[in-house]
């Protein structure tokens, strides 16, 4: 019998210490595709132990690659057969960066079958990929679907002139990677601008890769006949420091230092802070986080980057949950990704929605222990934050969704005093 864990929060333990901060989710699950792309070996450093993870590495074997751990944590990945050319749907249906798959696999084999991908539900019906479809077509790529599978083929892809209409970060991330083995030169127009994407183009360019304006709204490549080997670093996670740090304000109980990241990366939350009155400082690669004397409700607008991170979205709302009046939480991106509020309100908060973009929260209540289901990644980790700021027990289930995305949370949380039991339900 499959045993489903979940989290056991005691909460109201003060969290003081120190908390590291592991390699991006969301450079991590580009990094293993990109290995496709090349018959060399790729070593990758710094990769988080998470679920998503652990799925793009079960993908790259069945795709014919040997996946080894090696010395200090890093990964080893080479080509041993280059058969396949379809990715498996119980793989597919579980994350939705599976799509990244897709262009390496087009551009060095000349086929890639594929069902929709899956991943957390946070947009209106599924995630619609129509941004990358249309890119790979732009690219010379013929698109068929058959059997509910979406077949793409191409002898040979060509450079071409691309502008998303809507802002996508794995949408340029792919056809930022793809172009870089189609003939001629790509220009990607209105191109999401994350660091993650710049740290993707950085390591492309240092295994042969021509790719210039990375991190900019217009990123041109020239196209290459091949890529080498090499060794990629995987940046630390933004979101993970940033959910963490809203976590130490949340709880208002001790200093906590957020360590091994690049606070550089964060700035629109940090200007939030100091309106919102939150205590802290920065440093090179920590920020540490005291109590503050009171903290003010201010709303957040979502934006892509450099603005507020739609990913931080849930555990700001739990801090507003903890700030003297009212504010607007304005969710831009994703039309689903305020209905765990719902799930806050449960635990005592008072939050009205008044509309699925948009939730006012009023400020501060106290928060009572529940038994929840996490909905998703981002909601299962502010349901925690919840948690542990809540007077008495709660218990979350579904933390695969939440363990997709956050290495030995429990672990890590008992480090700082936290009362967090991972046990099998
Ligand atoms: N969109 C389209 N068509 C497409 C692709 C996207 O309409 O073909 C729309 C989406 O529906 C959405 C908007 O474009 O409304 C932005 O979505 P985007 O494509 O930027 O999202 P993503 O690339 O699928 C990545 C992260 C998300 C993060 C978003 C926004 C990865 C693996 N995922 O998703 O991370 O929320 O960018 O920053 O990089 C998470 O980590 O919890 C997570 C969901």
């Amino acid at each position: 019998m499959y045993v489903m864990p979940k989290f056991v929060v005691h909460g109201g333990k003060p969290l003081t210490g120190t908390i590291n901060v592991c390699g991006s989710k969301n450079a991590a699950l580009k990094a293993l595709p990109l290995a496709l792309m090349t018959k060399e070996v790729i070593v990758i450093k710094n990769l988080p132990e998470i679920e998503d993870v652990f799925r793009a590495g079960e993908m790259l074997r069945a795709l014919g690659h040997s996946v080894e751990k090696r010395a200090g944590g890093a990964v080893g990945v080479k080509q041993k057969n280059s058969d396949s050319t379809t990715l498996p749907a119980e793989l597919v249906n579980k994350f939705r960066a599976s799509i990244m798959f897709v262009g390496p696999l087009l551009a060095t084999r000349g086929e890639a079958r594929f069902p929709h991908p899956g991943g957390c539900v946070i947009g209106a019906g599924t995630r619609p990929i129509d941004l990358f479809l249309g890119g790979f077509e732009k690219m010379g790529a013929v698109l068929e679907t058959e059997d509910n599978y979406y077949r793409l083929t191409a002898k040979k892809l060509k450079g071409a002139n691309i502008f998303f209409p809507t802002i996508t970060v794995t949408g340029t991330e792919s056809l930022m990677m793809t172009a870089c083995l189609a003939d001629g030169i790509t220009i990607l127009k209105n191109c999401a601008m994350e660091p993650e994407i710049s740290a993707l183009a950085d390591f492309l360019n240092s295994i042969g890769a021509k790719i210039n304006g990375a991190g900019t709204s217009t990123i041109v490549i020239r196209g290459v006949r091949k890529m080498g080997g090499g060794e990629y670093e995987i940046i630390p996670d933004r979101i993970e420091a940033g959910t963490f740090a809203t976590m130490a304000a949340a709880s208002n109980s001790g200093s906590v230092l957020i360590n091994n990241c690049e606070p550089a990366h964060l700035e629109a939350l940090w200007a939030q802070f100091d309106k919102a009155g939150v205590n802290y400082k920065l440093a090179k690669n920590s920020v540490k986080i005291s109590p503050s004397k009171k903290i003010k409700a201010c709303g957040i607008k979502t934006h892509e980057y450099p603005g507020f991170a739609t990913d931080l979205q849930s555990a700001y709302t739990v801090l507003m949950t903890q700030a003297e009046g009212s504010s607007l939480i304005h969710e831009v991106i994703y039309d689903r990704r305020l209905l765990f509020s719902d799930l806050l309100t449960q635990m005592g908060a008072n939050i009205i929605m008044a509309d699925p973009h948009r939730v006012v929260v009023e400020g501060p209540t106290q928060l009572f222990g529940k038994k929840l289901i996490s909905p998703d990644l981002r909601a299962g980790m502010a349901l925690v934050i919840a948690a542990l700021i809540a007077e008495g027990k709660t218990e979350i289930d579904n933390i695969y969704q939440i363990e997709r995305g956050y290495e030995d949370l429990s672990g890590r949380l008992r480090q700082l005093g936290a009362d967090v039991e991972r046990v099998d339900s």
